[in-house]
């Protein structure tokens, strides 16, 4: 089966749950707040215009919305048990396709590669989702998702560094997958949490 046709079948099954859909809600929006830092941490203070602020803003929101689905506003953000999968398919993929970029300004790749997910993620999700709150707020962020990959030019990127973010994206992605299933598919409910991998720091 493929990695889509995977994806599309445990995501309709956490849209079946909603306890399960909540951990996987709360773990887009501490994605989307993980996307946001990423921004400030990698643009250089000179290189800032009104274009990055805006994506730092948009992204901000998206992680303001979602938890706002599932969590009082007083509270902290705890670990979930998906966090931790989705803290190392973003980490991971920054830090390699951060060191193919070779420039040391990594910024317009690798947001451009996980837009390009998103844009795949966010209409799967809409087609799943019984939940009208989720379909609402999904879709006003959908459509901010698609002006941020318009605004890294679709990927006009040279050629061998434009494959090689893809490919590497796409391995983290199967991964990412795998633990999403094993999480929603087997025997690990909420509460639990995946065993820890060496050499991620979450938060
Ligand atoms: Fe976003
Ligand atoms: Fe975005």
């Amino acid at each position: 089966m493929s990695v889509e046709s995977r994806f599309e079948s445990v995501l309709e099954a956490i849209c079946q749950d909603t306890e399960q859909e909540d951990v996987w809600l709360e773990m887009l929006s501490q994605l989307e707040f993980a996307g946001c830092r990423k921004i400030v941490k990698a643009v250089p203070f000179e290189r800032v215009n009104t274009g990055v602020l805006q994506h730092i803003m948009e992204e901000a929101s998206h992680a303001f919305l979602l938890r706002s689905l599932v969590r009082d506003r007083e509270e902290g953000w705890a670990t979930n048990p998906l966090t931790e999968a989705g803290w190392e398919y973003f980490q991971r993929l920054d830090h390699s396709v951060s060191v193919l970029e070779g420039s040391g300004y990594s910024y317009p790749v690798v947001a451009w590669v996980i837009e390009r997910r998103v844009l795949e993620l966010y209409p799967l999700y809409l087609k799943h989702t019984q939940r009208a709150g989720v379909r609402s707020i999904v879709t006003r962020i959908l459509a901010q998702e698609k002006g941020h990959s318009e605004s890294f030019g679709h990927g006009d990127f040279a050629p061998e560094l434009r494959a090689r973010a893809i490919e590497t994206e796409a391995e983290l992605w199967d991964a990412f997958v795998g633990r999403l299933e094993a999480w929603a598919l087997g025997s690990v409910r909420l509460g639990a949490s995946l065993p820890l991998s060496t050499n991620l720091q979450i938060g």
